[in-house]
């Protein structure tokens, strides 16, 4: 299969194709046409195109090359992974990143670049995490949205993954997840809607994983009822690579593109002539391939500048990493300095910069922390391993280490998660760092208290166990291919730290919200925490964490000011004052939670709806507005089986993490004005509050006759009463017949029916 050129602009060419093929060549359509083309019919004018991963860089794999093979292809820039570029919590950084992607997406002849990842870190176990943003889905979409904004703006499509649930690697290609409907709505699927909704990728990606006893890649409800009847999506649904088990079942589901070349075509074949599956299915598949290919063979190849692209990967990374503890203000220190710092950990040297699996790209160049120590102080770091990336213990390393420290006025110290121990396919079963790299940082500490250790790791690492031991940590994550540049300008104080948290980081493993329900067992992983993720868990039952959601330390303060609530048509517009208090220009993330103070249902004690990032310089004040939408205010109810917001107090919380409250305020809301639906076994509590509901009961009520009137039962009576189904009256109250209930039903129906 050869490539299809992009730089002659073919659009529309495949329109003439859409009459004339036969049922053979549609079918073809359906599946790839070997690992990354899709398939191409020359007679009729419909060329191949290549979709390659994503998300961080390009992985355009070499004509020829395996591939499965992994760092085998051709050189692109690595940007921060989701878990570094997200805790950026700028969504005009992302959006530039996006950019650039879709320019080297261009200038390689691809047309769709698989991402991103926006499914929830559920556990910080999650092999995975690396490739997703967030905990909590207000973040992840709209830093999802911003990458696919930028990307799509230079004609390449992205393909929104793993629609849905897939959270874990364990069993990750069949494991039935059995999470309630509110649950998926609140936490699950809303990084999507959002995604779909407000940036429109042209393609979104199915996962492996079965939902709720249907595997996702034939099932219907979520790949046509939710995706594209409710929320509009009008792209493709490509699959998972492999995640089809049978293509005329995903097909009837919605599933247009069945990747990477699958056999079967036989079999859909048959089951059309056979009346089994509507032609006309197969038919919207291919119009949506089509359609992906006249938008896609519209771009023209392009160059881009490897220069720049690095340049905006390292403004990225420093905005990645946060700043977890500063002791005494250890850091920044001074570049003058050098011969006093001892610079300990392999990191330093072979810096961990990706995770493994399909994201993992080939750089086009790498900045290690020791090069960038040399370029920036003229002379060569005082360096020493410390330890071996496999693991094994080596106590010379740790004796050469501990020499070094002791003849320095400061230690840094690159710690974190070797390549084997996270990566996609597998998750992990603890949190703690290597044991040989906690007994360096002791045998460190004990000739050197002034140690800064800076991380590198995909995902979540305890740090409680240890931290007494370091006067500041640098949460590194993993940082692209220039994080050793960003990371150096950080510990200098060329640049301020201005990462957030994207995820709480806990004490322990033990109290997190899935402990007990991660990775699941028997094929089954039921999300018992429910809507309890993340913050919402660890925030709503105070439990202590070692860092909170959207924290992170940086050079400079911040003051908060002025808050004002201005409700605006369905929503509320939210005001407030930042000043940075300090002497250093720095960026702060002002975060914005809704706490619902009355509900009918529970609810996390709050949820974030809105935030923004700004640069100050000292004594500089800016204002910030955001907008909350009414979405901002709902919970996704049951009964009614839609977002409902109930009128009522909603305290507006402003501050600079789900911990550290500045700002508070109390909006009432007039909710939604829908009426809740009353029907026979509706509780008379929920009767008596109704707004036509508890009139019209009242007078049925009294129009029975014989007993008191509501005001004069006895309060414990009513409240006894007020847990009961209405249709039970019947049993207990003269006068309430079935009829009268009935009509009572049929009454509030009237009053409350929408079409
Ligand atoms: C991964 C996807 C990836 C695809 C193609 C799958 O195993 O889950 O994220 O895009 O492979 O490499």
């Amino acid at each position: 299969m050869t490539q299809q050129s992009h730089s002659e602009p073919v659009r529309g060419a495949t329109a003439g194709a859409r009459a004339g093929l036969g049922l053979a060549s549609k079918v073809a359509l359906t599946t790839g046409a070997d690992f990354w083309h899709t398939a191409a019919i020359p007679e009729a004018g419909v060329p191949a195109l290549l979709v390659t991963d994503g998300p961080h860089g390009l992985r355009k794999q070499s004509e020829g090359g395996d591939a499965l093979g992994l760092g085998d292809s051709v050189p692109a820039t690595c940007f921060p992974p989701a878990v570094g570029l997200g805790s950026s919590w700028n969504v005009d950084l992302i959006h530039t990143v996006g950019t650039a992607l879709g320019d080297e997406a261009r200038a390689e002849g691809v047309s769709v670049l698989l991402g991103p990842g926006v499914n929830i870190r559920r556990s910080p176990l999650c092999g995975r995490n690396f490739e997703y943003y967030s905990e909590d889905p207000f973040l992840a979409g709209t830093l999802g949205a911003a990458w696919v904004l930028g990307v799509q703006s230079r004609g390449v499509g992205t393909s929104l993954k793993h629609f849905a649930a897939n959270n874990q690697e364990t069993d990750r290609m069949r494991v039935d997840v059995q999470a309630d409907e509110r649950t998926l709505r609140e936490i699950y699927l809303p990084a999507f809607e959002r995604i779909v909704t407000t940036a429109r990728p042209w393609t979104v990606m199915c996962s492996y994983n079965t939902l709720r006893g249907v595997a996702v890649s034939e099932n219907r409800w979520l790949l046509t009822t939710v995706l594209r009847d409710e929320w509009g999506f009008d792209g493709l649904v490509m699959s998972d690579w492999g995640a089809v088990n049978d293509r005329v079942r995903a097909l009837a589901a919605g599933l247009d593109l069945t990747m990477p070349a699958a056999a079967g075509d036989d079999a859909v074949i048959a089951a059309v002539e056979s009346g089994a599956l509507d032609e006309a299915i197969v038919d919207t598949a291919v119009e949506r391939v089509l359609a992906l290919v006249d938008r896609a063979t519209a771009t023209d190849a392009g160059r881009y500048d490897t220069d720049a692209h690095h340049a905006l990967a390292a403004a990225a990374a420093t905005e990645s990493a946060v700043l977890l503890m500063n002791e005494g203000g250890l850091l920044p220190l001074e570049a003058t300095a050098l011969e006093s710092i001892a610079v300990i950990g392999e990191f330093a040297r072979t810096p961990r910069f990706q995770g493994s699996g399909s994201s993992q790209v080939v750089p086009t160049r790498v900045d290690s922390v020791l090069d960038a120590i040399t370029e920036l102080a003229g002379t060569a770091a005082r360096f020493a391993p410390g330890f071996r990336l496999d693991g094994v213990a080596d106590p010379d390393l740790v004796a050469e280490a501990v020499t070094l420290a002791g003849s320095a006025d400061t230690v840094l110290l690159f710690l974190g998660l070797p390549t084997a121990v996270e990566s996609e396919g597998f998750d992990r079963t603890g949190l703690a760092l290597p044991a040989d790299q906690l007994t360096l940082l002791d045998a460190v500490a004990d000739v050197n208290p002034r140690v800064a250790v800076v991380l590198s790791n995909g995902a979540v690492v305890s740090v409680a166990e240890w931290r007494d031991r370091a006067q500041a940590i640098l949460e590194g994550w993993l940082l692209g291919q220039a994080g050793g540049s960003a990371t150096v300008d950080l510990l200098f104080g060329l640049a301020t730290p201005s990462g957030r948290l994207t995820e709480t980081i806990p004490l322990r493993l033990e109290d997190t919200p899935s402990r007990l329900n991660f990775p699941g067992s028997d094929g089954v992983v039921v999300y018992g925490e429910r809507i309890h993720v993340g913050y919402r868990w660890f925030d709503t039952l105070d439990v202590p964490v070692a860092y909170p959601f959207g924290f992170g330390l940086s050079y400079t303060t911040f003051d908060y000011a002025d808050l004002a609530l201005d409700p605006s048509g369905d929503g509320l517009t939210v005001s407030f004052t930042v000043t940075n208090t300090g002497d250093r220009a720095g960026a702060e993330v002002a975060q914005v939670y809704v706490r619902d103070v009355e509900s009918t249902v529970d609810r996390p004690v709050h949820e974030l709806k809105g935030f923004a990032k700004v640069l100050l310089v000292p004594g500089e004040s800016r204002q910030v507005t955001i907008a909350l939408d009414e979405r901002a205010f709902a919970f996704w109810s049951v009964r009614e089986h839609r977002w409902v917001v109930e009128a009522g107090d909603f305290e507006i919380r402003v501050g600079a993490s789900s911990r550290d409250i500045r700002l508070a305020g109390v909006h009432t809301s007039p909710g939604d004005g829908i009426p809740p639906t009353l029907t026979g076994m509706s509780t008379l509590g929920e009767w008596f509050t109704h707004p036509i509901g508890g009139p019209l009961l009242a007078e049925a009520f009294a129009a029975a006759g014989g007993g008191p009137g509501l005001g004069d039962v006895d309060p414990l009576l009513l409240k006894m009463a007020a847990g009961a189904p209405l249709t039970k009256l019947a049993a207990f109250s003269p006068g309430m017949t079935g009829t009268v209930i009935d009509g009572l039903v049929e009454a509030v129906r009237e009053h409350t029916f929408r079409p």
